[in-house]
């Protein structure tokens, strides 16, 4: 057939930022669900709790045409007590892993946005599987701990590999890997 000789799309330019509009949201949670609930079977029905009253939500949004057109990745991070932040809930659409380094670029506006609003320690419970990714980011192990009786580390961001971010509602755009 003649489709066959055509590769899947992907798009090649993401927008990096703060979630400000509806539908940004919508597929936000969409992506959460798809990850946390049914890829991962961590919750049921869905992934919502107390701290999404709170947190500030970022998305990862592919582009065509310049166009924002789709969210493809997703993290929050919220202050817990003065200067102590947390990032959480981090999740790329599986068709999009290891693609644009979308984990990463997520990883680096949670923490300099964070940073820029006065945060002075940035930790996460990482699934055990992922450690290895937020070393290479600049983070360090600080315990082994249990969560949703799921292995995981606590793990502290070196800030001093991210700078101060203020604009978080506009992000930036990412076209290739980014080392943050
Ligand atoms: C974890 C996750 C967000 C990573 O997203 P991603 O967009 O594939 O990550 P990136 O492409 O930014 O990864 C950056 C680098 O780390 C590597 N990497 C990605 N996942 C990795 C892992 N689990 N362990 C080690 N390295 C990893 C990538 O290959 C890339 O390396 P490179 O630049 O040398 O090629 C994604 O795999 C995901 O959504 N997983 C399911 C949900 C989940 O586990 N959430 C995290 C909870 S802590």
């Amino acid at each position: 057939m003649w489709t066959a000789n055509f590769k899947p799309f992907f798009a090649n330019a993401y927008l990096i930022k703060f979630v400000t509009e509806d539908w940004e949201r919508k597929q936000m949670r969409a992506l959460r669900q798809a990850v946390f609930c049914e890829e991962q079977a961590i919750f049921a029905g869905d992934d919502l709790d107390h701290i999404d009253n709170i947190a500030t939500p970022i998305v990862a949004i592919a582009c065509v045409a310049g166009l924002p057109d789709r969210v493809v990745g997703t993290v929050r991070i919220h202050q817990e007590q003065p200067g102590v932040w947390w990032g959480s809930r981090l999740a790329v659409d599986q068709d999009y892993r290891k693609q644009g380094s979308l984990g990463a670029a997520l990883i680096k506006l949670a923490v300099s946005s964070a940073h820029a609003q006065g945060c002075t320690r940035f930790l996460a419970q990482v699934q055990s599987r992922n450690q290895l990714l937020f070393r290479r980011l600049h983070w360090k192990t600080l315990q082994e701990i249990a969560v949703h009786g799921r292995p995981h580390y606590l793990m502290q961001a070196d800030l001093a590999w991210y700078p101060p971010y203020a604009d978080g509602a506009i992000g930036f755009v990412t076209t290739s890997r980014i080392a943050a």
